[in-house]
């Protein structure tokens, strides 16, 4: 019988996007996929790190899974993601029952690496930096398993070159690379050709795409500039046959260039949604951030956006209590989110990451009580516009690409919608399945989903065009 091995994954989109590629690995080496741990050979965690309470969820699951481990003969724990690149042998220490332990830049090893412990006894093998071939780091031509026949994350760029005083990215992720135009219109039309309808490129910055290749060309003397800006990009891989949808995440505000406004209000395949994330709006705090924008400039960019994309809808991620906001700077947050008024926000209450600029400034420190005071009064703020925003919708007909029954009540369908808005539908037949396109007549708003009545499904599922070559 083939062994089982169980995955999760904590935090952003591309370790979930890693996580697709652990599988393929995996599952290329013969084991197989269960969503249940009982039933579990392997258990995977691939982690994050980005605040402390990651940390935690980490060390409390792997002491769960202690004697998990101590009752199965065999059963073997696999450490991988921000999480282990931070703390590298740090993680055996306090787990030393778990077997591999890999970090960020050598995901392509998870396999080789299990095959290793089992012959040599436990291995950590965490990189400074990165040590892959192009095509190892970006995955294209790793084997993977996706989750949606219809949908696909792409790569874009790894990694961070800016240096936000809250963020542990950079240290984990490494400096920003950029992957090259023609290898990811190649993964594109390759996925386009196995059904996918949406893809959304992923990157830690993604208008700085292209920054680095420009520096390498210039570095080996290959003529002024052929720069692959990300307007380029989203024009390329929207152009892609089969591609109706194109997403991507994060755009970071100082970066966001007229272009790609452009790009976006000219091109019907990239969504109408924008997720750009505020952190602060006080001024005072955002140079303490290292942002590298105003709250004044936010806006205006934000205005632009809107007005050349009139159905925008704008999502952002805020942080509450950085080291030294006082009630006035929060205040201004309080006052431009509301102004910019969110589709959709999260909020994060600061945490210190060792080793960050902001996590040396503890005399600082917001107390937890008024952190949590004004954590209390921005989501008020974030779910009222939110509200406001999806009752907007209600009695319009939106186009909705079905992801399959809803996950609380699977009489139902969940769909999303364009403005990446998740609506919930009942569904007459199973003629409504993953990746067709309906219409969706909106009945009732929430503030994080809608409610509609279905229509018509105007597209089914797009079937393969050619049988996909297996990478590996
Ligand atoms: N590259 C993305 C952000 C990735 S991290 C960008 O720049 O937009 C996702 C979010 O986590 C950030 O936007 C920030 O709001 C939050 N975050 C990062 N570090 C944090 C910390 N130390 N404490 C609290 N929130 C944090
Ligand atoms: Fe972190 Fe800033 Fe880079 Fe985003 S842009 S990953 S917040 S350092
Ligand atoms: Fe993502 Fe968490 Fe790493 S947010 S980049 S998985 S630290």
């Amino acid at each position: 019988m083939p062994r089982k091995y169980f995955l999760r994954t904590f935090g952003c989109q591309m370790n979930e996007h890693d996580s697709e590629r652990i599988a393929g690995l995996l599952e290329a080496d013969g084991l197989e996929a269960t969503d249940s741990l009982a039933d579990a050979d392997v258990v995977v965690l691939n982690t994050c790190c980005i605040r402390e309470n990651a940390d935690n969820k980490l060390y409390g699951t792997l002491g769960h899974l202690k004697s998990w481990k101590a009752s199965r003969p065999g059963a073997e724990i696999v450490v991988g993601g921000c999480l282990a690149q931070k703390d590298g042998g740090r993680v055996r220490e306090r787990a030393p029952y778990v077997d591999v332990v890999f970090g960020t830049h050598n995901v392509h090893r998870a396999a080789d690496l299990l095959t290793r412990s089992r012959r040599d006894g436990p291995v950590t093998e965490v990189l400074e930096a990165t040590v892959a071939e192009d095509h190892e780091l970006f995955p294209s031509a790793l084997p993977r398993r996706r989750r949606h026949g219809h949908a696909a994350w792409v790569t874009i760029q790894v990694g961070c070159d800016n240096a936000c005083a809250f963020c542990i990215v950079p240290a984990v992720r490494g400096p920003e690379l950029s992957r090259p135009t023609g290898d990811i219109v190649e993964e594109v039309e390759a996925l386009a050709a196995e059904g996918v309808v949406e893809v959304t490129l992923l990157g830690q910055n993604v208008n700085s795409y292209g920054r680095d290749l420009t520096r390498r060309q210039r570095h080996r003397g290959q003529g002024q500039r052929v720069r692959p800006l990300f307007a380029e990009l989203l024009a390329a891989v929207s152009g892609v046959e089969g591609v109706r949808r194109v997403r991507f995440t994060s755009p970071h505000p100082k970066d966001l260039r007229p272009e790609v406004i452009e790009a976006m209000a000219t091109t019907p395949e990239v969504c109408d949604h924008l997720h750009l994330p505020l952190q602060s709006g006080s001024d005072r705090i955002l140079a303490a951030m290292h942002r590298g924008y105003t709250a004044e400039r936010y806006l205006q960019r934000l205005a632009d956006a809107r007005s050349a994309v009139p159905d925008l809808a704008v999502t952002t991620d805020i942080i509450v209590g950085f080291p030294g906001e006082t009630d006035d700077d929060f205040g201004q947050t309080l006052a431009v989110a509301a102004t910019a008024s969110y589709d959709s926000a999260y909020p994060f209450i600061y945490s210190p990451r060792e080793g960050t600029e902001a996590a040396a400034l503890s005399d600082r420190f917001v107390p937890a009580d008024v952190v949590a005071e004004r954590f209390q009064r921005l989501r008020v703020v974030l779910e009222r516009s939110a509200l406001a925003k999806h009752q907007a919708r209600v009695g319009r007909v939106e186009e909705a690409l079905v992801e399959g029954p809803s996950k609380k009540n699977p009489d139902r369908i969940q769909a999303r919608t364009g403005q990446n808005k998740v609506v919930h539908f009942a569904a007459p037949d199973r003629s409504v399945r993953a990746g067709s396109f309906v219409d969706v007549a909106i009945t009732s708003a929430a503030p994080h989903h809608l409610r509609g009545k279905l229509v018509q499904v105007t597209a089914p599922p797009r079937r393969r065009t050619r049988i996909p070559v297996v990478a590996g």
